[in-house]
């Protein structure tokens, strides 16, 4: 069967896949791939074998950081994350779940200091069982991820 791509193959770069579907934006923006002025395609509510709908991002000419991988299994815990060379795939990261993340999410709660005074937001990780909280150094209050925006 000649199957076609809803997303075309890259050359070279970083292929985001199995991303639970809702979850695609938010990462672009965590990574400010936007930003970076890096050649991203993304794909919304993909149909999967492995999942119900899913999303993917492909990153052309560039590979990314293990640092960068571990943040997306925040919101991605399915995630797989290959490295393109030569329109083949070289290696797949073995992501791990970071412990905290700081710059990037704004604190939910308004009152925050954070909001007020000229300080990095910082989150702790949190997980049990399948549900992955943020808690605010700041505030120490515990947020549901898909509570927390990020600051663009
Ligand atoms: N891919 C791509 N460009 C390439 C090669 C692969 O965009 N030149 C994408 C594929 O479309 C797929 C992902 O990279 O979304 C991983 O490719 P592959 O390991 O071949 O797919 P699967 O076997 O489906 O991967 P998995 O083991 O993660 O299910
Ligand atoms: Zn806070």
């Amino acid at each position: 069967m000649n199957k076609t791509l809803s997303v075309s193959a890259i050359h070279n770069g970083t292929v985001i896949d199995h991303i639970n579907a809702g979850q695609a934006l938010r990462i672009v923006h965590m990574l400010g791939l936007a930003e970076k002025k890096y050649k991203v395609t993304v794909g919304l509510n993909l149909p999967s074998k492995r999942m119900k709908l899913k999303d993917i991002i492909k990153i052309e000419n560039h590979v990314l950081a293990k640092e960068d991988a571990n943040d997306i299994t925040i919101f991605a815990p399915e995630a797989t994350i290959n490295i393109i060379r030569n329109f083949e795939v070289m290696n797949k990261i073995i992501t791990t779940l970071p412990e905290t993340i700081s710059n990037v999410f704004v604190c939910p709660n308004q009152v925050c200091i954070t909001h007020t005074e000229p300080v990095e937001t910082f989150f702790y990780i949190k997980e049990h069982s399948k549900q992955v909280n943020l808690i605010c150094k700041y505030c120490e209050r515990e947020f549901d991820r898909n509570q927390v925006k990020v600051n663009i």
